[in-house]
């Protein structure tokens, strides 16, 4: 397969504005795609445009290979900000009555509520639900139908660090089982654990897509060195590499230079009399480079 979801200059315009912007982008089969952006950059109005809840403005969208969204809906699980639950009923009569309202065969629910580790919560009503429980069963709800992609709109939203953890591993486990997932999400740091590729959009707009390859170059390309005299360390370098890149912080230099290459260089800093404290990856590159392309720069 191609592609699972295809779109092709897609804009969404609300009130004269394009919320959605001429957004076309490719997902390929087995991504975890992390869809990134800030508040109100379009990342709902995305999804649930190539959802058919909303109808789009402009450009066009298909899934697998060139199906449309009628056809290609059963193969399709969504879970978009929170999910939709019946208060008064347990998790599993959530899953059946989607079943049926599906026309889908209710014996893999067993194995959902085992997924989504909601299987001892018996008569228990999702009202009573915690938030990560009332989340687990939305994402349950998206798993009806054993779809082949999965769009989750910031699936973690609210949750504690365990029950973000617990929706990492599912949606793992997905990968694991050749699924596709298309994730919305402000948690960089989270999205930086699982995502094979990212989108970045800002005021509607697909401003970058980049592989987690890429980004791993990017991010693990800068070194921070800690001194007691940064000055001094940046005019060596600066001198010794032949570059003006060398930023000085208080008691660092950062340089655009992998760890392993600096062996040399921390030798030469030794020789000129510049103690070196510690060497480390610039582990912030990441969230950095997001912020700036959401911010649009
Ligand atoms: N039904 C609507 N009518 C008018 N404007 C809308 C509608 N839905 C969304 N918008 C506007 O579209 C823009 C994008 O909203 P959207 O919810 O898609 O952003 P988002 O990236 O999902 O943000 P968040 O991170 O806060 O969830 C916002 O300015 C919002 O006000
Ligand atoms: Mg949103």
């Amino acid at each position: 397969m191609e592609y699972v979801l295809e779109t092709q200059e897609l804009t969404k315009i609300y009130d004269g504005m394009p919320v959605v912007d001429s957004v076309t982008l490719r997902i390929g089969q087995g991504d975890i795609y992390g869809f990134v952006g800030k508040n109100g950059a379009g990342k709902t109005t995305f999804i649930r445009t190539v959802l058919g809840l909303t109808k789009p403005s402009g450009g066009s969208f298909s899934f697998f290979d060139g199906m449309e969204l009628q056809q290609a809906g059963k193969k399709i699980g969504s879970l978009i900000e929170s999910p939709a639950l019946y208060r008064n009923m347990t998790a599993r009569q959530n899953l059946e009555l989607y079943c049926t309202a599906l026309g889908v065969d209710k014996k893999y629910v067993d194995e959902i509520l085992d997924i989504i580790k909601l299987k001892d919560t018996g008569k228990k009503k999702a009202k009573d639900f915690s938030l990560g429980m009332k989340q687990r069963l939305g994402i349950g709800m998206a798993l009806i139908g054993d779809p082949e992609l999965l769009i989750l709109d910031e699936p973690i939203n609210g949750l504690d660090p365990m029950g973000i953890v617990e929706i990492r591993e599912l949606i793992l486990e997905m990968k694991n089982r050749g699924k596709t997932v298309f994730i919305s999400s402000h948690f960089l740091g989270e999205l930086e654990k699982i995502a094979t590729r990212y989108g970045i959009i800002a005021s509607g707009r697909l401003v970058e897509e980049i592989s987690a390859g890429e980004l791993k170059k990017i991010c693990t390309a800068r070194t921070i060195i800690r001194t007691d005299d940064p000055q001094k360390a940046k005019r060596v370098i600066e001198a010794h590499l032949k570059t003006d890149a060398v930023e000085e912080g208080k008691d660092s230099v950062t340089i655009n230079m992998p760890l392993e290459d600096i062996g040399e260089l921390t030798n030469k800093l030794f020789t000129e009399g510049i103690t070196v404290k510690g060497i480390s990856n610039d582990d912030n590159s990441a969230e950095e480079y997001f912020i700036k392309r959401m911010e649009g720069k």
